[in-house]
């Protein structure tokens, strides 16, 4: 028979140093809020169930708790910010039902690797009865000291406090810890606050659990996985860490990156094998790039779909509902918004289309302009296959120019266009030979008068 376990995850904080008027857990690192990252870690560790401990915006941090799985989220309230034994007791009812293992979790900690969480699930199916994720501090303060004999974990120290002899332990304690649903309610209620914060602390149910003649033991795992989010800096370190993970998870499957330190991807980018990332390029949510396209540096991407072999940038940007067939090509200082654009189809310099539609092989001339937005309503701009749309001209939607049509530099187009037309719609050029030089004389003339006359200031 398959364990049970039940996630008790720990987002109750008040976050007091992030200076933020939303939740910290709401907060993102790669375009996903610390507290999804959380549960879709636990989710693929193979939990049964998540009790959220929610406090402030409590509505929104379940929301964002349940994105992304399919595991149940029940959120349940800790209305009084009594420590982090306290916390998991707000998910009695739930613990209750009966689950093999209890797992808690910190909201603020959304590093952690779903190995970590099964290795100390390996150790519950071996007979520990409390599991603690510890890791080698290279700063130790403020964290809890794991002390161990024989190979058990016979106590978690606070910090404040440790005697000398425990400061100097640099094993501290993740705060992911482990433990035996069965014994699970009678453990927690065990944990007093006499102690110097007046709390109820969770890692108490070490010394409790050894006093009952229960097992205890610390699992390693890395320091980085159990990094928590308390300042704006710190979410910044997290995010560093998530991304220097996501691009090499992205050039292990064979992406290739000139300077991977400028990429920043999201939680959700796919990228295809032999896909090629200049300097300087953002992907924000919902990208996925098929294989062999090629991202010219400083591009800003999101929501795009963009084909096998499509040449993108440099200086792009495909904004959500962007959908680039293969090889077709979006150059510099373009926009494309809500627009499918077909195979080998060329955007290549200064354009905008959005809520549009570029049939396979077209050729959008530079500086040419979707005209969607009337004031109130958006058009659709229809260009159908190997039409050639000349540069610097402007389309106003609702329009469609046909198969093979042509539309010459400069137009305004505001009428349909057939297939295979031709289509110029600017005024008339005037050549008046001789000309310029009577001008030239004529203005020549006016300035001479200006200096000259009275009363003049002659700006
Ligand atoms: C806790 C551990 C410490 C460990 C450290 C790792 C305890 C007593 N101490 O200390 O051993 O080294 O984490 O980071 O567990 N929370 C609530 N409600 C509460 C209290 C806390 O939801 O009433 C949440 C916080 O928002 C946070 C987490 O629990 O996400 C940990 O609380 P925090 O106050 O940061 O604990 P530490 O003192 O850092
Ligand atoms: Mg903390």
């Amino acid at each position: 028979m398959t364990r049970t376990s039940l996630a008790v995850v720990l987002a109750a904080g008040e976050a007091t140093r992030m200076k933020s008027s939303r939740s910290k857990v709401l907060h993102s690192v790669g375009n996903l809020p610390l507290i999804a990252h959380v549960t879709r870690a636990a989710a693929s560790a193979g939990v049964s169930k998540v009790a959220l401990v929610i406090g402030r915006d409590g509505e929104a941090v379940t929301e964002a708790a349940r994105s992304g799985h399919n595991v149940v989220v029940t959120p349940v309230e800790q209305t009084e910010r009594k420590g982090t034994g306290h916390a998991v007791l707000a998910a009695r009812d739930i613990i209750a039902e009966g689950f093999d293992d209890i797992v808690v979790l910190y909201g603020d900690a959304p590093l952690i690797d779903p190995a970590s969480l099964s290795a100390a699930a390996a150790e519950r199916v071996r007979g520990a009865d409390v599991v603690v994720l510890g890791f080698q501090a290279a700063d130790p303060t403020g964290y809890g000291r794991l002390i161990e004999q024989d190979g058990e974990l016979v106590a978690i120290r606070e910090h404040k406090e440790a005697s000398a002899e425990e400061l100097a332990i640099d094993f501290c304690n993740g705060g992911i810890i482990t433990f035996s649903g069965a014994q699970a309610i009678s453990l927690l209620e065990a944990i007093g606050n006499d102690n110097l914060k007046g709390e109820y602390y969770l890692t108490d149910i070490v010394e409790i659990a050894r006093a009952r003649g229960l097992r205890c033991v610390a699992v390693k795992a890395p320091e980085e996985d159990m990094m928590g989010c308390n300042t704006r800096a710190e979410l910044a370190e997290i995010e560093q860490v998530w991304q220097a993970r996501a691009r090499h998870a992205a050039m292990v499957s064979g992406v290739s990156m000139v300077d991977p330190s400028s990429v920043f991807l999201s939680h959700d980018t796919e990228l295809g094998h032999d896909v090629m990332i200049e300097p300087n390029v953002w992907f924000g949510p919902g990208v996925r790039v098929g294989p062999g396209a090629v991202i010219h540096g400083f591009s800003h991407i999101e929501g795009a779909e963009i084909g096998a072999g499509a040449q993108i940038g440099p200086f792009a940007r495909l904004r959500p509902g962007t959908d680039l067939a293969e090889k077709s090509k979006v150059g510099n200082f373009c926009e494309i918004k809500q627009a499918k654009v077909g195979a080998g189809a060329k955007i290549n310099h200064l354009s905008y289309v959005g809520d549009a539609i570029v049939g396979p092989g077209s050729n959008i001339g530079a500086g040419t302009i979707t005209c969607n937005y009337d004031g109130q309503n958006k058009h659709l701009t229809e260009i159908g296959a190997n039409a050639f749309i000349g540069s610097n001209s402007s389309l106003v939607a609702p329009v469609r120019v046909g198969d093979g049509a042509y539309v010459g530099s400069g137009s305004v187009v505001t009428a349909d266009v057939p297939d295979d037309a031709l289509a110029i719609a600017r005024a008339p050029q005037q050549t008046k030979p001789g000309r310029a030089h009577r001008l030239r004389e004529k203005i020549a003339a006016i300035k001479a008068l200006r200096k000259s006359g009275p009363g003049e200031s002659g700006q």
